[in-house]
C-alpha cells in the first residue's frame, strides 16, 4: 500500500536531489546562488532566441531605438515583440518611415515596467512605452484583456494585437510576442472603420475629425506619470510567485533521500 506511492515520490525527487549537490544542506545550496551578478541580459538576443528574430534584428540596426532597449533593462521593461512573420508582412510600411520614425517604431513596441503575463492581465488601461516623449509624442498604447487574451490596441486599427507566447520572463524583463506589428497613432493614419450605420447620404469626417473622436473615446484616466509607478509595485506584488515553492520542493526532495 504504502510502497508504490514512495517509490514514485523517489523517482520524482532523485534527480532534484540530485541537482542540489546531494548531501549539500538547503542553506549551502542557496549560498551559492548570489555568488555572481547576473550580466545584464542582452535583450535583442533574447528576442531573437523567441520567434522574433526580424523585430530583433530591426531594433539592433537602429542605434538609437538599441541603445534605450538595453538601458530600459534595469529598471524594468515590458516587450512586445511582433513575430517574424508579422514583422515580414509589414516591411514595405516600415521601409518608409525615416529613421526617426523607425526608432519610435521599434520603441513603441516596450512599455517601461516590468509585467509578469499575471500582471499584465489584471493591468489593462492606457500604458506609455518607451517612445512615448512628451505630449505631443505621447506615443501610448491600450492593454485589454479579451476573455484569457491579453490584446493590444492602437487608434490606429480597430483590431488588437495578440499576445500569442511568453518568449522570456524573469524580472525585471518580460517579453511576449505579438501577432501583428503596432501602429502608433503618430506615425499612421486611423483606418477607416466598417461602418455599421447607413451613410450613405452622410458627409465623411475629415481625418482630423476622425482623430478627434478617437481621442475623445480613450478609455480610461491614467496617461499621468504617476501611474507606471504604481503599476511597478504592483507588478512586484504579483510577480513570481515560483521562486519559495521551487526552494520548497528542495528541502523536501533532501528530506526524503536521507530518511
Ligand atoms: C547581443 O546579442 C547579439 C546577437 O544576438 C550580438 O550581436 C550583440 O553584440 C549582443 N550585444 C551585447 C551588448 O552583448
Ligand atoms: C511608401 O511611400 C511611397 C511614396 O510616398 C508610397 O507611394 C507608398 O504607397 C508607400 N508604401 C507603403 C507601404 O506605405
Ligand atoms: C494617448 O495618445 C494620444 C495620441 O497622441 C493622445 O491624444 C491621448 O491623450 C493619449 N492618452 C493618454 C491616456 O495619455
Amino acid at each position: 500500500m504504502h510502497r508504490f506511492p514512495l517509490a514514485a515520490a523517489l523517482l520524482f525527487f532523485l534527480p532534484l536531489a540530485a541537482a542540489a549537490g546531494g548531501k549539500a544542506s538547503p542553506a549551502a545550496a542557496k549560498a551559492k546562488a548570489p555568488a555572481a551578478p547576473p550580466a545584464p541580459l542582452n535583450i535583442t538576443a533574447a528576442m531573437a532566441k523567441g520567434s522574433c528574430k526580424a523585430f530583433a534584428a530591426l531594433v539592433a540596426a537602429s542605434p538609437d531605438a538599441l541603445s534605450t532597449f538595453q538601458s530600459a533593462v534595469d529598471g524594468g521593461v515590458t516587450a512586445f515583440c511582433p513575430t517574424d512573420f508579422a514583422v515580414k508582412s509589414f516591411m514595405p510600411s516600415y521601409k518608409n518611415l525615416t529613421a526617426d520614425g523607425k526608432a519610435s517604431l521599434l520603441l513603441f513596441h516596450a512599455v517601461p515596467v516590468y509585467y509578469s503575463l499575471r500582471s499584465l492581465k489584471s493591468n489593462n488601461g492606457v500604458m506609455n512605452t518607451l517612445a512615448t516623449d512628451g505630449a505631443a509624442n505621447n506615443y501610448n498604447l491600450t492593454v485589454q484583456n479579451e476573455g484569457d487574451q491579453v490584446t493590444i490596441k492602437t487608434e490606429v486599427s480597430d483590431g488588437a494585437a495578440r499576445v500569442k507566447s511568453t518568449v522570456y520572463d524573469k524580472d525585471p524583463v518580460a517579453i511576449y510576442a505579438l501577432d501583428t506589428v503596432l501602429e502608433p497613432v503618430e506615425l499612421f493614419d486611423p483606418v477607416e472603420a466598417p461602418a455599421p450605420a447607413p451613410v450613405a447620404d452622410a458627409p465623411k469626417a475629415s481625418k482630423r475629425e476622425r482623430r478627434q473622436r478617437h481621442v475623445a473615446d480613450a478609455p480610461g484616466p491614467a496617461g499621468d506619470d504617476a501611474r507606471p509607478a504604481d503599476q511597478r509595485k504592483n507588478s512586484k506584488k504579483n510577480a513570481a510567485p515560483g521562486a519559495p515553492c521551487l526552494r520548497w520542493l528542495a528541502a523536501v526532495a533532501i528530506a526524503v533521500v536521507l530518511a
